[in-house]
């Protein structure tokens, strides 16, 4: 088959290689100096209507959209209407997770257990809401924001802070919700609008310190799979996935593509933190890899509406991904730092999420420049071989967290292997 992957992140990065991995002919678009190394890469505008036209001008039988902007741009709409499959919601469906105002509502007409919730249009009322309550206290921008619209706040004054920066924005909304306590889990969704296949939980660490301190990232490391008992996983499937699905569908937007269900398990059970419209990003340069089966005919198969679900298939194998971060990220992040990349041995690949070629050099291009995976026969191997490869990566300054899997008491595997 003839793939379009359109993004130029870590995330597109790991899609291009688990379709590569399957011998399709793989087009990215706009790409990044890791993917042409294993995809062609094209050039041009990323509007809806031009990446339709491109998509068609290249014969494609599939395209499968990365990040969540070219989703609420409708590229799959225009796609859908130039007759070329594409794998991800329509515009409308992925308000799921482009608005969260609409978001949490959905999940309250539908009975998906989430935070209680308030959602503030006003400056003031929002600031009055919070003075009155107790910390921490959860606020978040109603609108897309790479992940990084959401500050766990432990004091009415940084709660006031974080309601002051969204409403600099003309039309914003703030969400403000009940903090839940628990273990954070991502479950991935692979939907053709009814039938569904689960990929293996994962765990992905938001804040840039160690300890979950400091500000949020769009994502800095995640292990997979996450350990979650199966009655647990009946209930996600039962009471979050199905639902929403079903929900989707009665309200005339049924959702194909990938449904990410960021979840905290809570004492009282699992509860939606957040919906996301794609595959999580670095949780797909974690899950990806462990996908044995082919990515590229299960999107085509969900964009047409019949998904085999027993044909998704992963290894038994755990994977473990690290970011290196640019310096100053994710406030202010130092580009054009030149980088040396280590040869990677098998299980191991090192994903560009944010580089450039400046002449010959590769030089960091983003806040998250590199995403260094590792894949191996259980966590702490898989951790140890991915914190071996990012320590031989020669980024000066780099930031990395060194905790990942930490939350579940996971320490890295000592690995004896230099690659
Ligand atoms: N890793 C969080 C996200 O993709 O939104």
């Amino acid at each position: 088959m003839r793939v379009l992957v359109v993004g130029g992140g870590g995330r597109e990065h790991a899609i291009v290689h688990a379709c590569a991995r399957a011998r399709h002919d793989v087009l990215c678009t706009p790409g990044n100096p890791g993917i042409a190394l294993m995809a062609r890469v094209l050039d041009g505008a990323q509007d809806a209507a031009t990446l339709a036209a491109l998509a068609a001008a290249e014969a494609v039988d599939i395209v499968i959209v990365g990040p969540e902007a070219y989703l609420a741009a409708g590229v799959v709409d225009a796609c859908r209407a130039a007759g070329i499959p594409a794998f991800g919601p329509t515009r409308d469906a992925s308000r799921l997770e482009g608005d969260k105002a609409w978001s949490k509502a959905f999940m309250i007409r539908h009975g998906i257990p989430t935070a209680q919730h308030e959602v503030f249009s006003e400056l003031d009322m929002a600031l009055a809401h919070v003075s009155g309550l107790t910390p921490p206290i959860v606020v978040k921008d109603a609108g897309l924001k790479a992940g990084k619209g959401v500050t766990i706040a432990h004091s009415a004054s940084e709660a006031g802070a974080a309601l002051r920066e969204i409403f600099t924005q003309v039309g914003a909304q703030a969400v403000i919700e009940d903090f839940m306590t628990g273990q954070e889990v991502t479950v991935l969704a692979l939907c053709d609008g009814t039938r569904y296949a689960l990929t293996p939980p994962s765990q992905d660490h938001k804040t840039i310190f160690a300890g979950d301190t400091g500000p949020m990232t769009g994502g800095i490391g995640v292990i997979c799979p996450f350990p979650v008992d199966e009655p647990t996983m009946q209930v996600i499937r039962e009471t979050i996935i199905e639902p929403t699905l079903a929900g989707m569908r009665a309200e005339g937007l049924e959702y194909r593509g990938v449904l990410y269900a960021g979840l905290m398990l809570t004492p009282s059970g699992p509860k939606v933190v957040e919906f996301n419209a794609r595959f999580g990003d670095p949780e797909a340069e974690a899950v990806l890899p462990l996908l044995t089966s082919d990515l590229a005919r299960h999107a085509l198969d969900a964009a047409l509406g019949h998904l085999d679900p027993s044909s998704v298939r992963f290894s038994a194998e755990a994977s473990a991904t690290i970011i290196l971060a640019a310096p100053g990220y994710p406030s202010d992040p130092e580009r054009g730092i030149p980088l040396t990349l280590p040869e990677a041995g098998a299980g191991q690949v090192i994903y560009h999420a944010g580089t450039r070629m400046d002449g010959d050099q590769l030089v960091s291009h983003g806040g998250r420049v590199l995403a260094v995976t590792a894949t191996a026969p259980g966590l702490t191997r898989a951790l140890g071989e991915a914190y071996a490869l990012a320590d031989r990566v020669g980024f000066p300054g780099a930031q990395l967290r060194r905790d990942i899997g930490g939350r579940i008491g996971l320490v890295p595997e000592a690995t004896r292997s230099p690659v």
